[in-house]
């Protein structure tokens, strides 16, 4: 057999052993954004399925995401996620800081530029319908503060 190719099985094999360490901390949830904005049940089912597994403490790991690379390009996606919004801080923000982020946030969905697209590869269940969009836009526009 080729060598190029027995050495690429050898290199496959040997980096799934470098696993990167996981984002989950013991609530399935961010709750204090939760309580702090009256989440209903319909927009917080959106946030898990969409925007959490990047935005929050609260990862869920899937069976594809044990498999390296695909772990890693998931490690980086929520280090650079939660670099930017992380749900599990908004409501520790300040009221100018966090309309900031609401207003961000409809943007980034008016503009389906979240999910981002290479996420949504996988995790089919992640694409936001029209009428999923408005539902969040509408909650997020709703939560900023006119004041
Ligand atoms: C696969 C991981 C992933 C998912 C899922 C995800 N994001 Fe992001 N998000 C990122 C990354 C990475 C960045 C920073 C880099 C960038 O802007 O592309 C980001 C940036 C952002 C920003 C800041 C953008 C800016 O430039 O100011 C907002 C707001 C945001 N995401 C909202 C959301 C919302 C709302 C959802 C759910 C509908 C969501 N994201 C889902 C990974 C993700």
């Amino acid at each position: 057999m080729n060598k190029l190719i027995i050495l690429l099985i050898i290199l496959l094999a040997a980096i799934q052993f470098i696993r990167p360490a996981r984002n989950t901390s013991v609530q399935a949830v961010p709750q204090a954004f939760m309580d702090t904005f009256q989440v209903n049940e319909n927009v917080k089912k959106l946030l898990v399925t969409s925007c959490f597994d990047c935005h929050s403490n609260h990862t869920r790991y899937p069976w594809y995401t044990n498999i390296q690379p695909v772990g890693w390009l998931m490690a980086k996606h929520i280090r650079d996620g939660k670099a930017e919004l992380n749900f599990d801080e908004l409501a520790a923000l300040s009221p100018r800081r966090r309309n900031s982020k609401f207003r961000s946030i409809t943007e980034q969905i008016e503009k389906d530029e979240m999910p981002l697209k290479s996420y949504l590869i996988l995790h089919k269940d992640a694409r936001l319908s029209e009428e999923d969009k408005n539902t969040l836009i509408s909650f997020f526009q709703s939560k900023i503060n006119k004041n």
